[in-house]
């Protein structure tokens, strides 16, 4: 038994969502699941728009070989050469020997890298050909390196203004049949997850993701199919502008991030009357503890607010791992535009609040409060006007 779905007449979405997945990456926490974008497109020529992860690649083939029936692939298009997508190549060139591999010069590179193959005989060049004509559908393509990978590049179908976009304008997340975002409704929760697919995995890379968007504005873009995530063929200005804004590193709203490590309660506790202070002054208040919730989720609300609270207690003489570890996150990602502000604890020896400080230097663009607070051990009563003067200098 096959699955797809139509889009055209000739356009097919032969993609899968896996939900027994627990890290995306190995690394990302992904309770939602996520899916594995592919399409298929029939024209007097054929071409396959990627492949899939290893985990839905049985499927994948099948869908795939009951489309073309008994036509041969003619072209493999590879946008992005990470194996969720790539995995599945090697068994598409078995499956189709005389199929032509395009796509840049570094992603050949890649390919036989990864999967022990020589393309030399099957690799088309987008560089020695800007175009492929399929018969009704001319292909054109665009480099986009760094979204995410050096070698990707964007592929534009100029019958129908669809972008096949990489990673770019994805979201993790299984589909459930709903693989228009015009399906459901873009709400808090949907946002969430594409701010968090993006700050992660294209986030460091803002400038790039700039230029890609400057490239691709000339087109006329009536569609995108990205490789996670679901098709956009409406509202598409709303998806981009909030591209435009991440990639600037600009706050989607005013508010607090209070981010803290605290061992046996006392941090989080001066970080409580903070929330409150800051409540009392009518902003609006996120809070984490680090231990509990994974950076990814903290670095895509970092990403969302304006001003943000590092607290943390010493923790043999270095910052608490946890809170080194989204500090690390934060600068890798080139987090800019913030206000932050600085919180030790220390009972002894309290350090971790300039290590914090230095880490968050290396940064450009961001500003500190003045103030910072030291806790030894509990938060004090006569402490009480540092935490009044923190929350007024994070409020102003
Ligand atoms: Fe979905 Fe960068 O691979």
């Amino acid at each position: 038994m096959e699955s797809y779905r139509k889009l055209d007449e000739d356009l097919f979405y032969v993609g899968f969502s896996d939900r027994r997945i627990e890290l995306f990456e190995n690394l990302y926490p992904v309770p939602e699941g996520v899916s594995y974008n592919s399409y298929l497109l029939l024209d007097k020529k054929t071409a396959l728009f990627d492949t899939v992860d290893h985990s839905v690649s049985e499927k994948f083939i099948l869908s795939v070989k009951e489309l073309l029936g008994k036509r041969k692939l003619d072209y493999l298009i590879v946008n992005h050469v990470e194996p969720d997508h790539s995995a599945t190549i090697k068994e598409i060139l078995m499956a189709y020997p005389n199929a032509k591999v395009v796509c840049t010069k570094q992603a050949k590179i890649l390919i036989e890298q990864f999967f022990d193959l020589n393309l030399t005989e099957k690799h088309f060049d987008i560089d020695a050909n800007p175009e492929l004509v399929l018969g009704s559908h001319t292909l054109t393509f665009a480099k986009t390196p760094m979204v995410h990978w050096p070698e990707v590049m964007v592929t534009f179908d100029k019958l129908t203004g669809t972008l096949f976009s990489a990673d770019a304008f994805g979201s993790f997340g299984a589909l459930s049949g709903d693989i228009y975002a015009d399906d459901i409704v873009f709400d808090a929760e949907i946002k969430e997850m594409y701010r968090r697919y993006y700050a992660n995995i294209v986030g460091k890379f803002g400038n790039f993701v700039q230029n890609a968007l400057s490239s691709l504005a000339k087109l006329g873009i009536k569609r995108i199919c990205p490789l996670h995530g679901r098709i956009w063929r409406k509202n598409l200005g709303e998806l981009i502008s909030l591209y435009d804004k991440w990639s600037k590193y600009e706050a989607e709203e005013q508010g607090v991030v209070i981010t803290y490590a605290s061992i046996y309660g006392n941090t989080e506790f001066a970080c409580n009357v903070l929330a409150n202070e800051l409540a009392c002054h009518g902003v609006k208040v996120k809070m984490f503890d680090v231990s509990k919730t994974d950076s990814s989720y903290i670095l895509s609300t970092i990403m969302k607010y304006d001003r943000i609270v590092f607290a943390s207690v010493t923790h043999n003489l270095n910052i608490f791992p946890k809170m080194e570890d989204l500090l690390n996150e934060v600068v890798q990602h080139n987090i800019q535009n913030k206000t932050f502000a600085i919180i030790e604890n220390g009972s002894w020896a309290p350090t971790a609040g300039g290590q914090m400080k230095n880490k968050l230097l290396a940064l450009k663009n961001n500003n500190f409060i003045e103030t910072s607070l030291t806790i030894k051990s509990a938060l004090k009563n006569e402490q009480l006007e540092v935490i009044k003067k923190i929350s007024d200098e994070l409020a102003r």
